[in-house]
């Protein structure tokens, strides 16, 4: 029985290719095929080995009007290949028989021949028929004909099963009206819709074996130590007939009810566990949110918390449970997170620095070295006196820190204010401040049309109505601006170039704070006879 099953599946894994309607025929020992797919010789040739065979031969009489009834019979029009293919590039003087051309199967026995021209042929050629015209046409091999006819060595047959039968062949074509079913066929029998496999000459009933064709189950099939069943999904039960589905009595198996089902005769009501509630819809649930009622949790400093289908009570942040089922004050200064000073408050606390530091913005829990005046102590190595930190834009000598003025070194356009650590630059009226401490002209100030730089608004127009109405007082105005932009670069190198002279470790605006917190030992420091570094001038 393994071994039969074994055989079947090899002829149906050739037949798993899905075949374009086809018709079929079968007697003695072979089952032909007619496919209505177009192809040239050799992509026919291909097709019907993919299926388990070769493209058709006829050689005798009776074959003959087998292919007569095929090509009547069917819905198809065309020139249908042959298996018969001449390969020889030089004339033959044989005009009997095949003429020199082979069957595919690369013999040339045959008892029977229909040619439509009987001359001998002189270069590579095949055979095609048509319904109209049955006799042998040959033509190029490489021509896309409608179709190609296939045949197939099968030598076990099971008689028909009942009267109605639709008989899907392992040869990729299905017919009702075979008098022969080839093996490894199946078919549906009415009226139960048993299923059955032609085993080696015999039938059997569904379920088979789970791996030939998933026994014959519609839905699913698995093997078990009894043999193998088909099993159908939830909500469904298995049929009579042992492979088909349908669905179950019971209004609940069916119902889609998300937690719980009752049912009663044919009509059902879904209910939902402790902590849901149905939703609109009957049948999913949804959770209940206790925290919504305020008493769910009592007590001070306790939290609620709502889960799936239940809550907790809990102690809010800053809080902890004492054991005895009261929320207590954690003392958060225990695990030390301030670098300075902490003081513990109710529910949180609260770090803060000692004299000169302050809290850095970014992390409140540190301190960093302040200078709020032009003049503090430095911050000294205890060890080597002469290793002393200042703050940002502050200088170190011995013990102390002073203030850099940024303003003596011109780090402003016009106006510059000095500031502990720090300076702000600011512009007189009618100008406006830019990156790196430069003024501008203020060219939004005033009327709109009475100011020739207007036209230079980025949003005034759109670029293309711009070119196409450039007036006079436009490129005037183009002019100038470029003038202006000239006359502030060269301005800034200059100011740049000044600086870098006067005050060497500048480099730029932009590395103004290279100054900070910088080490400078006493010597490095005597390079420099002002503690202000003032210009030379
Ligand atoms: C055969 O072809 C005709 C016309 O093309 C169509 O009306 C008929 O339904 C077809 N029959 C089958 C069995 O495909
Ligand atoms: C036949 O057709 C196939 C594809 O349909 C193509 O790949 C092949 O080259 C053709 N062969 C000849 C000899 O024309
Ligand atoms: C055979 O099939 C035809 C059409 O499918 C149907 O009308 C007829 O009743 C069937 N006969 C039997 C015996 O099942
Ligand atoms: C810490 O305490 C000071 C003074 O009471 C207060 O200004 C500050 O906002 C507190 N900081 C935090 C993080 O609570």
């Amino acid at each position: 029985m393994r071994e039969m099953l074994g055989m079947v599946m090899a002829l149906v894994l050739l037949g798993l290719r899905p075949a374009n309607a086809n018709i079929g025929h079968c007697e003695d020992e072979k089952c032909f095929s007619i496919h209505a797919n177009t192809a040239n010789f050799s992509a026919a040739s291909r097709a019907c080995k993919d299926q388990g065979g070769n493209l058709m031969s006829v050689r005798t009489e009776q074959t003959s009007s087998a292919l007569s009834d095929l090509l009547e019979n069917s819905n198809v029009t065309g020139d249908f290949w042959l298996g018969l293919e001449y390969v020889d590039a030089r004339c033959l003087d044989s005009t009997g028989g095949l003429k020199g051309y082979k069957w595919v199967t690369g013999d040339d026995t045959t008892h029977y021949s229909n040619w439509k021209i009987a001359d001998a042929v002189c270069f590579s050629r095949c055979v095609s028929v048509s319904k109209n015209a049955q006799t042998w046409n040959e033509r190029s091999c490489q021509e896309i004909l409608q179709g190609y006819l296939c045949e197939y060595d099968t030598t076990e047959y099971c008689h028909p099963l009942g009267t109605n039968a639709s008989y899907k062949t392992p040869f990729g074509f299905t017919s009702d009206n075979l008098n022969k079913i080839p093996s490894g066929s199946r078919t549906t029998a009415q009226p139960l819709g048993t299923r059955h496999l032609c085993v080696s000459g015999a039938w059997i009933q569904g379920p088979w074996g789970c791996e030939v064709f998933g026994g014959g189950c519609e839905h699913d099939c698995e093997t078990t130590l009894q043999g193998h069943v088909c099993i159908c999904p939830v909500g469904f039960k298995i049929d009579m007939n042992g492979v088909t589905c349908s669905q179950n009595d019971d209004p609940c198996a069916r119902a889609g009810c998300a937690q719980e089902c009752f049912s009663s005769g044919a009509t059902f009501v879904c209910a939902c566990g402790p902590g849901f509630q149905l939703h609109a819809d009957g049948k999913a649930c949804e959770d209940i949110n206790e925290c919504t009622d305020t008493s769910a949790c009592l007590g001070a400093h306790k939290q609620c918390v709502n889960t799936l289908g239940s809550f907790k009570c809990q102690c809010a942040p800053g809080f902890e449970d004492n054991k005895a089922g009261a929320c207590v004050d954690v003392d958060e200064c225990a695990s030390g997170p301030c670098e300075h000073n902490c003081e513990d408050t109710i529910g949180s606390y609260n770090c803060s620095c000692g004299e000169g530091f302050r809290q850095p913005k970014e992390d409140m829990h540190k301190c960093e070295r302040y200078c709020p005046t032009f003049e503090c102590p430095a911050d000294c190595d205890v060890n080597n006196n002469a290793q002393c930190h200042c703050p940002y834009g502050f200088i170190v000598e011995d013990d102390t820190c002073f203030d850099i003025d940024e303003c003596d070194s011109g780090s402003c356009d016009q106006v510059c204010e000095n500031t502990p650590g720090s300076y702000v630059c600011s512009c007189e009226e009618g100008f406006r401040l830019i990156d790196n401490g430069i003024c501008v002209k203020d060219e939004f100030e005033g009327s709109g049309t009475s100011d020739p730089f207007d036209s230079f608004t980025p949003t005034s127009r759109p670029p293309a109505a711009k070119r196409a109405s450039l007036s006079a007082g436009s490129l005037l105005g183009i002019m100038v601006c470029t003038v202006i932009s000239i006359l502030l670069l060269v301005c800034l190198v200059h100011c740049v170039r000044k600086k870098m002279h006067h005050y060497d470790v500048y480099k730029g605006h932009d590395e103004i704070y290279d100054f900070q917190q910088v080490i400078i030992d006493k010597t490095t420091y005597l390079s420099y006879p002002n503690r202000y570094l003032k210009r030379e001038t």
